[in-house]
């Protein structure tokens, strides 16, 4: 199953066409830079998804912090999806947007008493708790509004995800989940919780993995330690497999696991498990989805760098400065160029601010549209409005349809909340 990609789209082969509309039109109606998803591509992958998992008894709740725009999570909420959260503020848009919250989940090492309570007051599914601290809060709030809260321990398998330093997070040294030994003792001190259903286990040691081996080592350890449980007496409820599916951001080079391949590793390490299985992706569902729009501003012949300036920057999509990530680059092009190579740059004024280096490329002309691919997640998401550039439009396709799901942010929406120092107080 592969599924719709910004180059490979059914409805029209030109490489300027996703989901069955213009981008560049899109461009000149919206402006750039500007994120676009194709709704069937994301449809298509939930599909997927949806097929592999074929008679387990599975939830997918969608990791929010990957795409988080309102339009994006309707979409999610109407294939009957859940959410993965890890703040109040995500809580609130997915129950904007339509998300149940008997289909949430809320993950994430630093949730404070009033984002535990109103998760509480919401009604949502579990907490992926992460510290003895956040167990014995949960506990505290919970017993407060009287209410029992369901939880799963949140398993630090010590397995090394084998992906960027930064977005791995299942290494002992990481700040998430606990040690099997520490959860073990959560387990036999479950008789003072009065108020936490401590009933699931959940397990996820980082993103963007291209490989099964740490899946299936991770896999392995939180089995192990459910069926010492359950040899225990306790009842595993719930089994939470968390997210970090790879997807292609460099044709050619990155080699995906196909997600039936995924699906199969999960079952084969759950047989037997009779409760929920929950799974967070992210990524996987959203990110080829997407694409940057932006346009070249001008060349620039440096001393000894020729640099693409584009009108896109890293507020806009910050993973390349962050994690040096490759995105492949498209220029859409009428005619036919010669092949140049450059520093691919934004406007910030910073070095980091860089798309790519060396990079090969059709010559390029100020004017010319560009795409950079596999933008749909962590993209908008991890915007920001650094160098006072305001946050970029947001656009979903659909069979041939464009809907701006973003509106361009103006001056006056930027420093929307900011005030002269006119009112002093005493603190
Ligand atoms: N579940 C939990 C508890 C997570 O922390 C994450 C991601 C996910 C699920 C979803 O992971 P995914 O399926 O998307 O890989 N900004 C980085 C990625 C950070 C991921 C953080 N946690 C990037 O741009 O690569």
């Amino acid at each position: 199953m592969t599924a719709t990609t910004a180059h490979a789209d059914p409805a029209c082969a030109d490489k300027a066409c996703l989901d069955g509309v213009d981008l560049p039109a899109v461009a000149r109606r919206v402006g750039t830079p500007c994120h676009v998803y194709s709704a069937s591509a994301i449809r298509e992958r939930i599909d997927a998804l949806k097929a592999a998992l074929h008679g387990l008894d599975a939830l997918v709740c969608y990791a929010a912090k990957a795409n988080s725009n309102i339009a994006i999570l309707q979409l999610m909420a109407d294939a009957g999806l859940g959410a993965d959260i890890v703040s109040g503020g995500e809580l609130w848009r997915c129950l904007y947007a339509g998300i149940p919250a008997e289909r949430i989940v809320f993950s994430g090492v630093g949730k404070t008493a009033e984002e535990i309570a109103d998760a509480l007051e919401a009604g949502v599914a579990r907490f992926n708790v992460e510290s003895a601290d956040e167990l014995q809060l949960l506990q505290r709030v919970a017993s407060e509004r009287n209410v029992i809260a369901c939880a799963s321990a949140r398993i630090n398998p010590d397995v090394d995800a084998l992906t960027h330093a930064k977005i791995s997070t299942g290494k002992s040294e990481n700040k998430f989940g606990v040690g099997v030994d520490e959860a073990r003792g959560w387990f036999a001190g479950g008789a003072a919780l009065t108020h936490v259903r401590l009933d699931g286990l959940h397990v996820h040691i980082g993103s963007q993995m291209l490989s099964l081996d740490p899946i299936r080592a991770a896999l392995q350890r939180v089995v192990d330690f459910w069926h010492e449980l359950a040899a225990a007496g306790y009842a595993i409820r719930s089994l939470d497999v968390g997210g970090g599916l790879g997807v292609r951001y460099r044709a050619g080079h990155d080699h995906p696991v196909s997600i039936d391949d995924y699906v199969d590793a999960i079952r084969h390490a759950l047989a037997g498990f009779e409760g929920r299985i929950l799974l967070e992706p992210g990524r996987w569902l959203v990110a080829e989805a997407g694409v940057l729009l932006t346009r070249v501003i001008r060349i620039k012949h440096g001393q000894q760098r020729k640099f693409l300036i584009l009108d896109a920057a890293m507020n806009d999509l910050l993973r390349p400065s962050l994690y040096d990530a490759w995105h492949d680059i498209v220029p859409l092009l009428d005619d036919s160029r010669s092949m140049q190579t450059y520093d691919v740059v934004g406007p910030v004024c910073e070095t980091g601010d860089t798309f790519a280096r060396d990079r090969e490329l059709p010559e390029c002309r100020a004017g010319d549209l560009v795409m950079i691919k596999a933008t749909g997640a962590y993209g908008a998401s991890m915007a920001s409005t650094y160098n006072s550039r305001p946050l970029a439009a947001e656009v979903l396709l659909d069979r041939g349809h464009y809907a701006v799901v973003r509106e361009r942010q103006t001056f006056e929406e930027m420093i929307a909340g900011e005030h002269s120092a006119d009112q002093w107080e005493t603190a």
